[in-house]
């Protein structure tokens, strides 16, 4: 178990319900779409934490819920300890400085009139006491060469760049205020597979170099593995396994995280063989009705009576830092032939 002075984010029982609004002009709430609805984790200095699930289970709403870009319906962030989800004004502005993010799509998230100088110091305009006038250009043209772009490009415009390039000021933007953690939201969905890894290594690079811990998300389980010290899979709102990546990885213990990591292709057809596909029926149900008891219980192939009237806890496995929810957790060995 960490320290406290290690910690750098305790998230507890983080909830964020939309409201599900009828009429036009008279609006009355009809409902709730529970987009994230009871999550807990810890993140330590230094540490990266891989998230990941199906598209609509509230990975985007959590990181947004992390950097108070979103006010919670419930529950708590605290950064270094403070609460930073009822922050206000300049004590906000403070703690934004020690939490940046990095969009997913380099090609929407940046904006194309703006020069790659003046979006990378961006951040300066808000926090002018990092980057007094004066130093801006240096500045800018230091975070450049560190993400590996040309310092002499700092007046060209986001178009005149390849995709990883983009994503690369787009890290650069994110490292500005340095940061003591970063929120990668799918950094490198939008992007080639050739091009993925190469803007992985640079994330890692930076770690080292930056002490920097990330929130890594990602709709994929082998785009995490490479970065993660742990990994959090979320279904509906929720997270169902947490654990160190090994334990992930090596030993699922949840169906859904069994099923996903069963989808993950394997090089090797000799490997092919050696691990069960499992093939997930349909798509998730809707946040804003999810089924009563075990969400996942409408596609979970060992579903028994008792999933569908008792919630199942997310809970460690004795000796282990593994937690997981269900009432039937198993660990299931996968067998890595590569
Ligand atoms: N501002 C909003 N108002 C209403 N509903 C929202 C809002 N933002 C998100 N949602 C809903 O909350 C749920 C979770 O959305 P979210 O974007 O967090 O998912 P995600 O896991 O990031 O998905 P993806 O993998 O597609 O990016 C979805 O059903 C989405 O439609
Ligand atoms: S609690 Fe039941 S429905 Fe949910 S994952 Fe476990 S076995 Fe499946
Ligand atoms: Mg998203």
């Amino acid at each position: 178990m960490a320290a406290a002075a290690d910690r750098i984010l305790e998230v507890r029982d983080l909830v964020k319900h939309f409201p599900l609004t009828s009429g036009v002009v008279l609006k009355r709430q009809i409902g709730a779409i529970k987009a994230v609805d009871g999550v807990s984790f810890d993140l330590n200095r230094g540490e990266t934490l891989g998230i990941v699930g199906e598209s609509g289970c509230g990975k985007s709403t959590l990181a947004k819920l992390l950097m108070a870009l979103e006010r919670p319906t419930s529950g708590s962030v605290k950064v270094n300890g403070r609460e930073i989800a009822n922050a206000r004004g300049g004590e906000l502005k403070r703690m934004r400085r020690n939490i940046q993010m990095v969009m997913q799509d380099p090609y929407t998230s940046l904006n194309p009139r703006m020069t790659v100088g003046d979006i990378v110091g961006e951040p300066y305009d808000i926090h002018t006491e990092v980057a007094p006038k004066g130093d801006r250009r240096k500045k800018v043209q230091e975070l450049l060469e560190v993400v590996g772009l040309n310092p002499d490009h700092i007046n060209r415009y986001p178009h005149q760049f390849s995709g990883g390039q983009r994503q690369r000021i787009g890290i650069a933007r994110g490292l500005a205020l340095q940061p003591e953690v970063i929120v990668c939201d799918e950094p490198v969905s939008a992007l080639d597979v050739s091009i993925q890894a190469q803007v992985i290594n640079l994330l890692e690079r930076l770690q080292r170099e930056f002490s920097l811990a990330y929130i890594f998300i990602a709709h994929d389980l082998s785009v995490v593995r490479h970065i993660s010290d742990r990994v959090g899979v979320m279904y509906l709102g929720k997270f169902v396994e947490l654990g160190k990546d090994a334990e992930i990885y090596d030993r699922p213990a949840h169906p859904y995280t069994q099923a996903l990591l069963s989808a993950v292709p394997v090089p090797d057809p000799e490997g092919r063989e050696q691990r069960e596909r499992i093939i997930l029926q349909g798509d998730p149900p809707s946040p804003a009705n999810p089924p009563s008891g075990c969400r996942f219980r409408t596609r979970c192939w060992k579903a028994q009576e008792i999933c569908a009237e008792q919630e199942p806890l997310l809970q460690i496995r004795p000796g282990t830092a593994h937690a997981s929810a269900c009432h039937f957790a198993e660990t299931h060995d996968v067998v890595h032939v590569n």
